[in-house]
């Protein structure tokens, strides 16, 4: 016999218009900066191949498990992360507490936000600077002057940094349905398209580059593999899939119960990979090629493909193109770290145009900071005194609280709720995922609170 699920079953607010576009909108929020921008960049730093394998152990042994259970949380209460934590744990007779689970969520999401925003205003000005030509045969030094520049400019950044925040409301304040859907649905797989195009590019031009770039991202080499670059490669698969910042949380509150939770979270986790492992095929051939540093930081992106834009046949529409993409990717994505806070102050009375824009606004004046810190405050490093946090400025400590402190210690608590706290039933009852359920169960039990667990351990040492 079916012993009688325990936990209330509760109606949507809202709801996606049908599957596919909840596909696209999860994706959307997951596909962005972090596969594009952080996945190449971070590789680099932390020498390519052994970091490439952890990363993806560390997606499907535990995002893609702790994915589920952030969905299934969101679609079990209903509710914005904070809500539906504090009836969640209700429903388990346990301490309203747990709310603050959702909190933290929330605050992950708000600093992220802060500081994406700025650097997905870096690609617009690009944009221009690709149709224009003036990428057309420069030279890696001469595109470096470029970023040199626009990162020295606070004025400049300022003005990208705003705009972009206008984009993310816009769409926002517009709703699920109107804004959120349409965005993605046309301008995501076009994305796609344009890596594959570099991809072959890079192929033809310079084979050679293209198998060294393979070497580095595929070969691994686990002498260089570091306790650091464990929690940064766990840290960042939360990040790319865009776990704990109560994003998909959030989406799933507004999803069909008919919906399986399981089968879409692996094909976004598929999708997430394979545009990051593109991603790092479109970029690191170029860096070989030209003689360029694989561990520059978080200008490569910005560094390496315009010069493939400037030597190739159309590079001004191609280059024109992908940065296009790489804004509306990084859109998609600012919208979703949004949406959590967004629904919250809805089921607090507030209407949603006047909550997008107030949690925009006071993102976008947090942001200021991390503009100041690539510049005027370059040199300020708060917590200097700590060996650790040697060197760094705001926005890299901001990065680093998020992707390697926030995002993970969430996801061990969601696993923990949903493996630990919330009935078997309840579960299975939500997921409705037949045979793979036990295996799911064993994951989010054992695997990612261990996994977790183990990497923060390793690094305090
Ligand atoms: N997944 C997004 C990216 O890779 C970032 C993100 C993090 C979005 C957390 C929402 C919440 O760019």
């Amino acid at each position: 016999m079916v012993e009688a699920v325990t936990g209330t079953i509760r109606q949507p607010h809202q709801t996606w218009s049908n599957w596919p576009t909840f596909i696209m909108a999860v994706a959307g929020s997951a596909v962005g900066l972090g596969n594009i921008w952080k996945f190449p960049y971070i590789t680099g730093e932390n020498g390519g191949g052994a970091f490439v394998i952890v990363y993806l152990v560390c997606i499907a042994a535990i995002g893609l498990p702790v994915m589920i259970a952030e969905i299934m949380l969101g679609r079990r209460g209903r509710l914005s992360p904070v809500n539906s934590m504090v009836e969640l744990a209700k429903d388990s007779n346990r301490s309203h507490r747990w709310g603050l689970l959702g909190v933290m969520m929330m605050l992950a999401a708000f600093l992220i936000l802060s500081f994406y925003s700025v650097i997905a205003g870096w690609a617009i000005p690009y944009i221009g600077h690709a149709v224009s030509g003036a990428f057309n045969g420069a030279t890696p030094k001469e595109v470096g002057g470029i970023f040199g520049g626009l990162l020295a400019s606070p004025g400049q950044l300022l003005l990208w940094h705003t705009i972009f925040m206008l984009l993310t409301v816009g769409v926002s304040a517009s709703g699920v349905k109107g804004g959120i859907e349409r965005a993605v649905t046309i301008l995501m797989p076009g994305l796609f398209v344009l890596l594959v195009v570099l991809i072959v590019y890079n192929l033809i031009a310079d084979s050679s580059s293209f198998v060294k770039a393979l070497g580095f991202l595929f070969d691994p080499d686990f002498s260089k593999l570091t306790a650091d670059a464990v929690l940064t490669a766990i840290g960042h698969a939360f990040f790319t899939l865009s776990i704990a910042g109560g994003a998909v949380f959030a989406y799933g509150s507004y999803l069909e119960r008919s919906t399986s939770i399981a089968s879409t979270s692996f094909a976004i986790a598929i999708i997430d990979t394979l545009v990051a492992l593109m991603a790092g095929m479109a970029i690191f051939p170029i860096v070989f090629a030209n003689g360029l540093e694989p561990g520059a930081g978080p200008g490569l992106v910005f560094v390496t493909l315009p010069i493939a834009f400037g030597k190739m046949p159309a590079g001004q529409i191609v280059g024109a193109l992908f940065f296009v993409m790489l804004v509306v990717a990084a859109w998609t994505s600012s919208i979703s770290m949004l949406e959590a806070i967004v629904e919250w102050l809805q089921e607090r009375g507030m209407g949603r145009a006047a909550a997008s824009a107030s949690v925009a606004g006071a993102a976008w004046l947090l942001g200021l900071t991390t503009v100041l810190s690539l510049n005027e405050w370059k040199e300020f490093h708060p917590l200097g005194f700590i060996k650790r946090f040697d060197g760094k400025t705001l926005f890299d400590l901001y990065d680093f609280l998020t992707a390697n402190i926030m995002l993970p210690l969430g996801a061990l608590l969601m696993a923990v709720f949903a493996g630990w706290i919330m009935s078997r039933q309840d579960t299975e009852d939500e997921l409705a995922m037949g045979s793979g359920y036990a295996f799911w169960r064993i994951l989010i039990r054992y695997v990612a609170p261990i996994g977790i667990g183990v990497i923060f351990v390793a690094n305090l040492w």
